[in-house]
């Protein structure tokens, strides 16, 4: 089968498309024909083995146990593995493909059944490959950790992302009032999405205009956790999803000292794999209901991944970038 992979570890250059043999799906597994795929950071940061921790399970010099990129998967059941009753061949699938094995930018991937759905019928491929990882970081991080529900007021920072675009939209849908920070060129998209409170963070700062919430979920845009803190009702959460090393290194270890005693909580988010196939469960219920629906800021053929990884390294994307499998 067609794949992109990479030998070494570095920037897009390094990835090359190349044969490889048709990977089979194990007890458990379900073997996909794919049809698109997704960017999301975690490939890029396997790519250039950044941070550096990513080789002691990747491998110390080169890339080992994973060498074909891609978490997001939608595409065809071509075969199920032993025990597998979730689906049968020919089902029209979403979902993500274990860290521990090969990836998605091929034209074929193995994924656990537990972490896939049947498609929305309403879904293209294309969008259905944009959901899996940053739809599951949303809900996680809202609903686990932010423990968000009816009527609360929730910040999400980074709101015109992969992950913030569907974390606007999972907030609304567990009733939340939503507040989005985002950059001039998603405020008009974030505001198509149903959110009332936009704010463009070239304009106006949210830690200053003596607003507070009952959950901030930052996504981007790094602040001082004091910062988070004061903008939290007494009993708020700050729920850290995505940011620097510096970032996550602060949140761990001085998130309970900045916040000792306040009243509030800080915690950085780290994926609950038991909760994955209910959570997948419930945004193909909401994508079927037309609650959530995927944003695409570009659409491209697998062969162009280096550009399209390019293109989501830089920072400012709005929404996901697809990669279509042609001949699939
Ligand atoms: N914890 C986990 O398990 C987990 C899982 C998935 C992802 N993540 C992390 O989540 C982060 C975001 O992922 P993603 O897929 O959403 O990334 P992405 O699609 O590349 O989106 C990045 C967004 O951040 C926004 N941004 C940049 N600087 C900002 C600022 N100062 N204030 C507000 N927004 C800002 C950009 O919008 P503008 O152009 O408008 O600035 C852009 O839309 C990454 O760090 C990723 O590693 C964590």
């Amino acid at each position: 089968m067609r794949a992109i992979i990479y030998r070494r570890y570095g920037g897009p250059e390094v990835l090359e498309a190349t044969e490889l043999e048709r990977p089979t799906a194990g007890p458990g597994q379900v073997l996909v024909k794919v049809r698109a795929t997704s960017v999301n950071a975690a490939d890029y940061r396997l790519m250039r083995a950044d941070p550096f921790l990513v080789r002691l399970f990747n491998g110390w010099l080169r890339p080992k146990s994973r060498q074909v990129l891609g978490m997001d998967v939608a595409g065809v059941v071509e075969a199920v593995g032993s025990g597998v009753t979730k689906f049968q061949v020919g089902d029209e699938v979403f979902g993500e493909t274990p860290m521990k094995s090969q990836g998605a930018f091929a034209e074929y991937a193995v994924a656990d059944a537990r972490a896939l759905a049947k498609k929305p019928a309403r879904l293209r491929f294309e969008e259905a490959a944009a959901v899996p990882l940053a739809a599951v970081t949303a809900l996680q991080g809202l609903r686990h950790l932010g423990k968000v529900g009816p009527g609360q007021r929730v910040l999400i920072q980074g709101a015109g992302g992969g992950v913030g675009l569907f974390a606007v939209q999972i907030a609304a849908a567990l009733g939340a009032q939503v507040t989005a920070v985002c950059g001039p060129k998603s405020v008009a998209l974030v505001r198509s999405l149903g959110v009332t409170d936009v704010i463009d963070y070239t304009q106006r700062d949210f830690t200053k205009d003596g607003k507070q919430y009952e959950v901030i979920v930052a996504v981007n845009g790094y602040r001082a956790l004091s910062e988070y803190r004061r903008c939290l009702v007494p009993g708020g959460r700050y729920v850290m999803v995505g940011g620097t090393g510096r970032q996550l290194f602060e949140t761990l270890l001085l998130g309970w000292l900045v916040f000792a005693g306040s009243g509030r909580t800080a915690a950085a988010l780290t994926i609950d794999e038991a909760k994955r196939e209910g959570d997948m469960a419930q945004l193909a219920a909401w994508l079927e209901a037309g609650a959530v629906r995927a944003v695409i800021d570009r659409e491209v053929e697998l062969e162009k991944v280096a550009e399209a990884i390019r293109y989501v390294e830089g920072g400012h994307v709005s929404g996901k970038v697809v990669l279509r499998v042609a001949g699939a």
